[in-house]
């Protein structure tokens, strides 16, 4: 029985999951069995199921745009997700005169607003207003030097975005660029002013020198890969308008009330989230590909690989059990540019490799060859998850695709921001989904700290400080002294 599900302008095709009635029935028993729907029902009730930091996941509330409440310990957080809304749409009414953003932050404090403005600014590009947007996320400082060239420092606000606003790369690209303000004659009230804060650490924020009305907060209940529906998408709503930031937060909060109404073998999330498991039962896959064909689309996989691997890339369970497997490894990037890369793995291959293939049903662009362009780009994406279903029976065995692959194709109905954030939002309930099945806790990242904490001695060893070399193992500790040699 092939599941064709349609919910918010998003159609999910599994049919070439070849998924029996009977496997989907064992997979969804499995699933409420292992409390995905229950997970559902604690996350929207504003439970703690962030059990190793003790905390809510509630980033629905961010994009509630009903009018029902939604609690954590009995208090509506409600009135402070307006609030912010608020103070963003103000802001958004007094750009006249800036002519850059600065978008400081990195991981869910840049992946999110990354996409969505790359995404929102492809599909059109002249509707949208003059301001650049330079994301800096990485400590290289090649990708600031670059946005520094650009940007013109007497009409540039920089928006440091970090949850914890403790983040290494953050906060010396910010410190930099106040620099870079400073050798442009900027007076300590214009750098004040430039200067605008998005974190859930107001606190650090104001010590670091943000005035406290640049200061828009979210809080320890939003999961950093999470925060896109935050003041994190400032930069969505200073680009495109805020109407369209809150048209993606209406395509999200659409999805949220399909997952939470949707039966269960009719929910979407739920069912994208089973052709995973079923793939590793049948297959036992242990990677997956996420494809789609948008150029809109490419920085896609990069969102979803923090989403994925930075929930589930662990293998202790939230009670203490080894789970495996859990997350597969998660790449792709835009068709029809990948089908001249990894395709011929994906097609002959020694592992099978699902796909889940992204299509937009409307062209993309205003040429006049816009339809011309799209059939082809459509036929690719057909002819992919047909080859790598079907193979091909040659007598050579060198030239014959296996088949045998599985994919799930998503129809997206047009590519806006409604159709984004409902996107979005039915990852992030997969991912949920999945979670529960697997039992862990998909809203820490414990496994991430280690990197931080051995580069603080490294880092003052590269400086010149040869004391810290002692706290280093012996092929690191050469490694800097050939370096610094
Ligand atoms: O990668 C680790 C991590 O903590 C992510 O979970 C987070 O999105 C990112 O670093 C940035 O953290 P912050 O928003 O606190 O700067």
């Amino acid at each position: 029985m092939s599941k064709l599900i349609s919910a918010v302008g998003l159609t999910l095709d599994t049919a070439y999951q070849k998924i029996s009635d009977d496997e989907w029935r064992q997979l969804i028993d499995m699933a409420i069995g292992r409390g995905a729907l229950k997970k559902r029902d604690d996350l929207l009730a504003g439970k703690a199921i962030n059990q190793s930091e003790n905390r809510a996941a509630l980033h629905p509330a961010l994009r509630n745009l009903s009018n029902r409440a939604m609690t954590i310990d009995g208090i509506d957080v409600m009135p402070l997700v307006k609030n912010v809304w608020q103070r963003m749409s103000g802001f958004c009414n007094q750009l006249m005169g800036i002519t850059d953003i600065i978008c400081l932050g990195i991981g869910g404090s840049d992946w999110g607003p990354r996409l969505v403005c790359d995404a929102l600014y492809h599909i059109n590009p002249k509707e949208n207003n003059a301001i650049r947007l330079h994301f800096v996320a990485n400590i290289d400082s090649a990708e600031l030097a670059t946005a520094l060239s650009r940007a013109q420092p007497h009409s540039t606000r920089v928006l440091i975005t970090s949850k914890t606003f403790t983040t290494l790369e953050t906060l010396r690209n910010a410190q930099t660029v106040i620099n870079w303000l400073k050798q442009h004659n900027a007076t300590p009230s214009q750098i004040k002013k430039s200067l605008i804060g998005i974190t859930a650490n107001p606190e650090a924020a104001e010590a670091f020198g943000i005035a406290p009305d640049n200061i828009y907060p979210f809080w320890d209940w939003v999961g950093g890969r999470f925060s896109v529906w935050s003041a994190v998408g400032f930069p969505i709503a200073i680009k495109f308008g805020f109407d369209t930031y809150m048209d993606f937060l209406a395509g999200a909060h659409a999805m949220d009330e399909h997952f939470i109404t949707a039966p269960a073998t009719e929910n979407m999330p739920l069912t994208l989230a089973l052709t995973l498991i079923h793939n590793q039962k049948k297959h036992g896959i242990t990677a997956k590909a996420l494809i789609p064909y948008a150029h809109a689309l490419r920085l896609l996989p990069e969102w979803l690989q923090q989403l994925e691997m930075e929930s589930h890339g662990k293998t202790v369970t939230m009670s203490g059990e080894t789970c495996d497997p859990t997350s597969p490894v998660v790449f792709g990037s835009a068709g029809s540019n990948s089908q001249h890369s990894y395709f011929q793995m994906l097609h002959q291959g020694s592992q099978i490799i699902p796909v889940d293939f992204i299509a937009v049903q409307e062209p993309m662009s205003q040429l006049p060859e816009a339809k011309e362009h799209h059939e082809a780009l459509i036929a690719n994406c057909l002819a992919q998850a047909q080859a790598l279903a079907n193979g091909s029976n040659e007598t050579n065995a060198y030239n014959s695709c296996p088949g045998n692959r599985p994919s799930n194709l998503l129809w997206v109905k047009k590519l806006d921001a409604y159709h984004l954030g409902a996107l979005l939002a039915l990852y992030e309930h997969r991912a949920l989904c999945l979670g529960a099945i697997w039992n862990l806790n998909s809203f820490d990242q414990p496994g991430v700290e280690l990197g931080k904490k051995l580069a603080k001695p490294i880092q003052q060893a590269l400086h010149g400080d040869n004391s810290a070399l002692n706290g280093i193992d012996e092929i690191t500790a050469a490694r800097i002294k050939w370096l610094n040699s």
